[in-house]
């Protein structure tokens, strides 16, 4: 159910069905239709000066439906971004609708919206990869998802389309949301916490009684790579900033090393691995402690590499967020939400990712409402 006054494209059709002036108060009640695209439900009050009556009707909305979308028109920086209304995207072959509840805010955003990024189509684009919310409806070929399934994933590929109040997503690159999770959490997850798991598992194929090193380990990628190898009982050699500390401490690293001291790396241990999401010189004075034969593995793209290093883009698919899925609700790793804002605030989400001041943790944008995430806004 929502609020008349939160379903804003609805007032249009609404106002054509019923005629204007027509103050419209109550409720909708959203079902949606397998056979259309959007045959919405309605049971309203509609409040015509003097009289007040109900009416249940079944409006049919079409291509003249609009959605609230953050958009660039060309390459820039954060001032580029506009929220506008670009039409009702509809899922094709293996996709699914989703009514968004929560979008993430990247790095990846960032290197999209300066044209750096190797992946993402040209402008006009809507930003966006990382997506909570509710399926509304599925493509053709889409058989293990249904509509009103809670679902968190990423939109595809091309790493954008999620930042709007619909969004289409490749069916294979989302998953049911984890039970232990809010919608704002649930979006702040899947790029990351994908990247970390593959970081670990996949590419430097980290095992019990290992040590790893994990360069950046309070970040947002760090911070769960750091979770999954506790997790995994894998010594974690933590680089990080001092004030991280007990954020490091609470995920159980009791030593966290400090990058801006002179020398650190002289007393740091040989390991197994080196997970790196910073790069640079710290990257660079940390190599010398990889054992031979050892992995290092990089999330950081455009910077030199020693021969035998990784650098790879993360790959979410349904079957790693499921893992991740495991994890949250086994309690075994946590989401560190930062600053929310909602999606008429996109740009100044990218103002943060350019450095504007912002809470430690991942920006989330609030697109929709949920009663559980009202409640979870209010917690957080
Ligand atoms: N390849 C992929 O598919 C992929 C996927 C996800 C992310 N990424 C990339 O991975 C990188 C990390 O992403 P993220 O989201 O985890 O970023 P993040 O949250 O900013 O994490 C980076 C962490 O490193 C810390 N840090 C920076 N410089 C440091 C230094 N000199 N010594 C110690 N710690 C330092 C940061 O601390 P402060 O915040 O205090 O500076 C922060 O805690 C980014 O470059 C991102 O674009 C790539």
């Amino acid at each position: 159910m929502a609020d008349l006054s939160e379903s804003f494209f609805y007032r249009p059709l609404l106002s054509e069905r019923f005629g204007e002036p027509a103050e419209i108060a109550g409720t909708v009640v959203f079902l949606a239709s397998r056979e259309s695209a959007f045959t919405v439900g309605i049971e309203l009050i509609i409040d015509r000066g003097l009289s007040r009556r109900r009416i249940v009707g079944h409006l049919r909305a079409g291509k003249e439906l609009a959605v609230k979308a953050a958009r660039i028109h060309s390459f820039g920086p954060p001032d580029v971004v506009v929220v506008e209304e670009v039409p009702m995207p509809s899922p094709g072959l293996g996709e699914v609708l989703v009514r968004v509840i929560a979008a993430g805010v990247a790095p990846w955003d960032a290197i999209i919206r300066e044209g750096k990024s190797k992946v993402s189509p040209q402008p006009p684009l809507t930003l966006g990869s990382d997506l909570s919310g509710v399926v509304e409806k599925v493509g053709p070929g889409v058989t293990d998802l249904a509509p009103a399934d809670e679902v968190y994933g990423v939109t595809n590929p091309q790493f954008c389309g999620a930042q709007a109040e619909f969004a289409v997503a490749t069916a294979g690159m989302v998953a049911r949301k984890p039970q232990s999770l809010n919608y704002l959490e649930a979006a702040s997850a899947p790029v990351i916490a994908v990247t970390a798991w593959q970081m670990l598992f996949q590419y430097a194929q980290a095992m019990r009684g290992q040590t790893v090193m994990v360069v950046g380990a309070a970040g947002n990628v760090g911070a769960y790579a750091v979770q999954m190898a506790v997790g995994a009982s894998i010594h974690v050699v933590a680089i990080a900033r001092p004030n991280d500390r007990e954020l490091l401490r609470s995920f159980g690293v009791n030593s966290s090393i400090d990058s801006s001291q002179p020398a650190f790396e002289q007393d740091l241990p040989q390991v197994d691995a080196i997970l790196d999401t910073v790069g640079g010189s710290v990257l660079q004075r940390c190599v010398a402690r990889l054992k031979p034969g050892g992995k290092l593995v990089t999330s950081v793209s455009a910077q030199p590499l020693p021969p035998g290093a990784v650098f790879f883009y993360a790959e979410v698919t349904t079957a790693r967020l499921q893992t991740l899925t495991t994890l949250f609700d086994a309690g075994r790793i946590t989401a560190r939400v930062g600053s929310i804002l909602p999606l008429p605030e996109a740009r100044q989400a990218q103002a943060m990712l350019a450095g504007a001041p912002h809470k430690s943790g991942k920006i989330v944008l609030q697109v929709g409402h949920t009663q559980q995430n009202r409640s979870a806004q209010q917690s957080l």
